[in-house]
């Protein structure tokens, strides 16, 4: 810490701080108007000038020195804040009280009321460009663009897109999308960054047009003549009596627009914002102190919330009769489920039922669902979605580590020297958390292996990228550890002090030589032995991966392999390294932690431990099963065996995302009973005898935890849709049917009883969570939390993380003369999963209106094909009808499916096989043959689909260019005089 004079004041800083972060912690006020934390120096608006000896400089961009005297009001500075906000000015019409912007946060606005401007020596001058709309999502007026930049920084810099840029040699610079594009034809993602980070109203949220102010909704003409009275009467009244009319205008919206804190219901990186609101409309999302995402979204949390106020919400429960649906009131259904399920465990036993819970729905929920049916039925017949993509990873981190969960936060990933990311489309899956891998490789030297079989984003940025066989991951990765043991590049002293199973484990790398590797793989041994040397060589190694290692027949021994490598070369135990499991859905951590599966109940303790049930019998008050249940892959083996007779499924999709759709489907039809919960009519809802209309995220209080471990409160944003119910209501209504008498008023109730049943969550309450706070599990009785785990010893009793030795295994599926395709399968980012709430944003359905297949531009000129050309593909388990989009993001025989269609799900063509171990489905099996028909039809991707724009990137802002005009110099020479109220 080093002594800093701020007017005369004495501030501690620390040395090589930026003064406006010290001025701004003295609750010094100053103009600031390009600056934000988040993006750091731009310095482009110039009014941060602070007096230093006499001297001006920009408070953002210097740094604090020991025994600095700084001037922040000294007459210099003065002058100088206020020539450059003029400057600014003379981009910008302050016409605030009919601004949708004005919302008491308006940088322009308050800036203008910092400074006391009254009137501007230099005059507007409007630029010769037309407002932008052709984003579903935001619109761009470069009229009101005060060319600070921020929106530019982010883009560049922070969602590293490198869509935006200013041409600051135009003799009238505004913003740019792809170098000169329109917005819709560009490569914009959609994000959100540049709209959130935008001081003044030059990038608007579409859905704040209008909406937000009193008098913002008047028609354009109106609009025009009132923003030109205020024009006109400025010069006579000066700023200061129009600035009072509008912030009483800003005033009165605080009456009717309400800000709620929300975490996002899509991926799980947890994103959390404030949703602003005016009745049902949500005027926009703002992110800013969400401890993953800080300014950061995708398409999908910053703009993908029209699913919520869809006319297709369920708002009545629906029970089939004679092979039709028909409405039902609440009491009709409810007892109805109840009397069935009492009907058949009396009939068949408890353990005839199973029960499915949700990877969307909250903690608190997961639990409930559990505790109905192990406390209230009797039965562990209990999953949840985590069973279809996350549970070999899960399994490959307690063979080795201990827990099940990301080692440490996405900020330790940022810190890696070396970042492997392995069978995981990280732009598109999770989005807001690839931001910061493509901006630690950007702009700090990480350095970045991928290993995919699409040739993706991640792909195409890193500096070194593997394409291996389908399925052989396992080989190149035990290959590679066998290859830096034997050449003295494995951690010694690391595995000495905190690993066990050394031998064992060595001996099972016999196999794995490089040679074979590079066979089996179709990689070079110099490409693996160039993996090997960069993983020695990195300060600190973080593997990232998904689905394309989990959802394999070897998805478990896949992820214990990654876990081998990292310890055999140290990468457990600080930052910058670690086993990073991506976790797919927003609460897929939280259903399982919660006890939503078939051998744990919360916080994975063992059903068939004695103690943990005696525990939660003694708070339960019954008698647990201890034999593990059903998952859901063998629920619908029982089915399809007779055994399983009911079943409860809330928030999944699962006749469509399980895979060999067609088999699940029909399996779900012999069931006796099926109940399903959910906030539309679902495909699954197709199979069921009673549907439940249940109320989304936005519309209930909770926690979710996201891949990070990070537990985070979700507040009520609406009441329930009139008609449904929050799921933790309905099954609560469900339990105490069947006699259970829960009497939980709120959800904070619930998770009190987790937290008093779960060492893991013993420090866990809604206090501690409140607002933007968070905590990251395992959390101690006194609050403690562990955002990076492993930093005094791995999860065993010995403290020591284990080597756990592995043979090979191929996969259950491979192409053949007659399925010669190999079928590869996946999300996309702008939907989420099938679609069902995606497909339901107007923007998103514009943009990306259905799925596709993509196909290689060598097999499209082999069988014909161009983007748009209608193919059949039939695998072994069923057919589906699709377009075809040629791109080389796919290569010779693989094709590559995403999964967002309930018309045509990829799932049809998938198969039974499953990861030995966790039963995960072996979804990236798949093989199949291709029929070419007749008709050929548009491109399944409009012109409008960020993937066919042509980013621009460059060095973030670069303001030393805007310096370099002929028309600049720095501001406060004094040759302007401004007046000041
Ligand atoms: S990608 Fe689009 S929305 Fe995101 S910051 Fe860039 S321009 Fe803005
Ligand atoms: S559009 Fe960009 S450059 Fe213009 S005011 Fe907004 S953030 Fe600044
Ligand atoms: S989908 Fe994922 S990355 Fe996108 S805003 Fe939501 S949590 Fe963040
Ligand atoms: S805030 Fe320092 S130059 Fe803009």
């Amino acid at each position: 810490m080093i002594p800093v004079t701020i007017d005369g004041v004495v501030q501690e800083a620390t040395s090589g701080e930026r003064l406006i972060d010290i001025i701004n912690r003295a609750g010094v006020k100053i103009s600031q108007v390009c600056y934000h934390p988040q993006l750091g120096p731009i310095q482009t608006c110039d009014t941060c000038m602070v007096d230093i000896n006499g001297q001006l400089v920009r408070a953002c961009a210097a740094t604090a020195s020991a025994g600095m005297e700084i001037l922040t009001k000294s007459e210099k500075a003065a002058a100088a804040q206020r020539e450059a906000f003029d400057r600014i000015l003379s981009n910008h019409v302050l016409y605030c009280t009919v601004c949708d912007n004005n919302n008491g946060n308006c940088t322009i606005h308050n800036t203008e009321r910092l400074l006391g401007i009254e009137h501007q020596p230099i005059p507007y001058r409007s630029k010769p460009y037309e407002e932008d709309h052709t984003n579903p999502f935001y619109r761009y007026d470069p009229q009101q663009c005060i060319l600070c930049g921020r929106c530019v920084e982010a883009c560049q810099n922070v969602q590293v897109n490198e869509t935006l840029s200013i041409r600051w040699e135009d003799p009238h610079p505004r913003v740019l999308w792809d170098g000169g594009s329109t917005i819709g034809e560009s490569s914009c993602v959609s994000c959100g960054h540049c709209v959130t980070v935008c001081p003044c109203n030059a990038l608007m949220e579409t859905s704040m047009l209008g909406q937000a102010g009193f008098f913002t909704g008047l028609p354009k003409h109106a609009l025009s003549g009132m923003i030109d009275i205020v024009k006109g009467i400025e010069p006579e009244t000066g700023y200061g009596a129009i600035l009072k009319l509008s912030e009483a205008e800003s005033h009165m919206r605080e009456s009717r627009v309400r800000r709620t804190k929300t975490v996002c219901t899509y991926c799980g990186v947890g994103c959390s914002f404030d949703i602003w609101t005016k009745d049902r409309h949500i005027l926009k999302v703002e992110p800013l102190e969400g401890p993953t995402n800080g300014i950061s979204t995708c398409v999908k949390g910053k703009f993908g919330w029209d699913f919520v106020n869809s006319p297709d919400r369920l708002t009545k429960p629906l029970i089939r009769e004679g092979g039709k649906f028909r409405e039902a009131s609440w009491d009709e259904a409810l007892d109805l489920v109840a009397r069935k399920f009492a009907d058949i465990k009396a009939k068949n036993g408890p353990d005839s039922l199973a029960f499915v819970s949700s990877s969307k729905c909250t903690n608190e929920e997961s639990y409930l669902m559990q505790k109905l049916a192990r406390a209230v039925i009797g039965t562990n017949n209990m999953d949840n979605c985590s069973r279809y993509c996350q549970a070999p990873a899960t399994q490959g981190l307690f063979r080795t580590v201990g827990y099940g969960g990301d080692s440490g936060s996405i900020r330790d990933i940022e810190n890696a020297g070396l970042v492997l990311i392995i069978g995981s489309n990280t732009a598109e899956s999770h989005p807001v958390l690839a931001t910061r891998v493509k901006q630690a490789h950007k702009l700090r030297g990480q350095k970045l292996i991928v290993s995919d079989l699409r040739e993706h984003e991640m792909a195409k940025r890193a500096d070194l990228f593997l394409h291996p066989k389908p399925g052989t991951d396992i080989v190149w990765l035990s290959a590679v550890s066998r290859y830096l043991l034997e050449n003295g590049m494995a951690h010694t002293e690391f595995l000495d002090q905190w690993v066990n199973g050394f031998e064992e484990y060595k001996k099972s790398l016999a196999p794995f030589t490089m040679e074979f590797a590079a066979r089996t793989c179709g990689l070079s041994e110099d490409t693996l032995k160039k993996v090997a040397h960069m993983i020695a060589e990195a300060s600190g190694v973080c593997i990232l991966w998904a689905m394309g290692i989990t959802q394999h027949s070897m998805g478990s021994d896949s992820s214990t392999a990654i876990s081998n490598l990292l310890l055999i070369t140290g990468n457990y135990m600080r930052t910058g390294t670690g086993a990073y499991p991506l976790r797919g859905h927003n609460n897929v951590q939280g259903a399982s932690d919660h006890g939503a599966m078939p051998n744990f109940l919360t916080g994975y303790q063992s059903v068939d431990d004695p103690e943990v049930r005696s525990r939660f019998e003694a708070s339960w008050n019954v008698q647990l099963p201890s034999t593990k249940g059903l998952d859901n892959h063998e629920m619908i083996e029982a089915v399809y065996e007779g055994k399983l007779k009911a079943m409860y499924l809330f928030g999944e999709e699962m006749s469509l995302v399980d895979s060999n759709a067609n088999f699940v489907g029909e399996g779900l039809s012999k069931l006796e009973f099926f109940v399903v919960q959910d906030i539309f009519f679902s495909a699954t809802c197709r199979f069921a005898d009673v549907v439940l209309p249940a109320s989304p995220s936005l519309e209930k209080e909770g926690t979710f935890t996201s891949t990070e471990r990070r537990i985070q409160r979700l507040y009520q944003v609406f009441e329930p849709l009139e008609g449904s119910r929050p799921d933790w209501q309905i099954i609560q209504d469900v339990a105490n049917r069947l006699g259970a008498n829960w009497s939980y008023q709120h959800p904070s109730e619930i998770y009190r009883e987790v937290a008093s049943l779960t060492p893991l969550f013993a420090g866990v309450n809604y206090e501690r969570l409140e607002g933007f706070k968070s905590l990251q599990w395992p959390v101690a009785s006194d609050g403690t939390d562990q955002p990076l785990l492993y930093t005094k010893q791995f999860a065993f009793p010995d403290g020591k993380a284990r080597l756990f030795p592995l043979s090979l295994t191929e996969p259950k599926e491979q192409p053949s003369a007659e399925f010669d395709l190999h079928l590869n399968n996946g999300r996309l980012l702008e939907h989420f999963h099938e679609g069902n709430m995606t497909y339901r944003v107007d923007g998103i359905r514009k943009k990306t209106p259905d799925t596709f297949i993509e196909v290689s531009p060598e097999l499209a000129e082999e069988r014909g094909i161009q983007s748009g050309t209608w193919v059949q593909l039939t695998s072994p388990y069923g057919q589906v009808r699709v377009r075809a989009l040629v791109t080389d993001r796919v290569h010779g025989k693989e094709l590559y499916m995403p999964m967002n269609s309930a018309k045509s799900p990829v799932n049809r063509l998938t198969s039974s096989h499953t990861d030995a171990v966790t039963h995960t489905p072996a979804y990236k099996e798949a093989s199949v043959r291709l029929k070419v028909l007749p008709e050929v039809g548009e491109s399944p991707l409009p012109r409008i689909n960020h993937r066919f724009g042509h980013p621009t990137p460059q060095n973030g802002v670069e303001v030393e260019r805007k310096w370099k005009r002929p028309d600049y110099r720095v501001p406060g020479n004094g040759l302007v005089q401004i007046p000041t109220n």
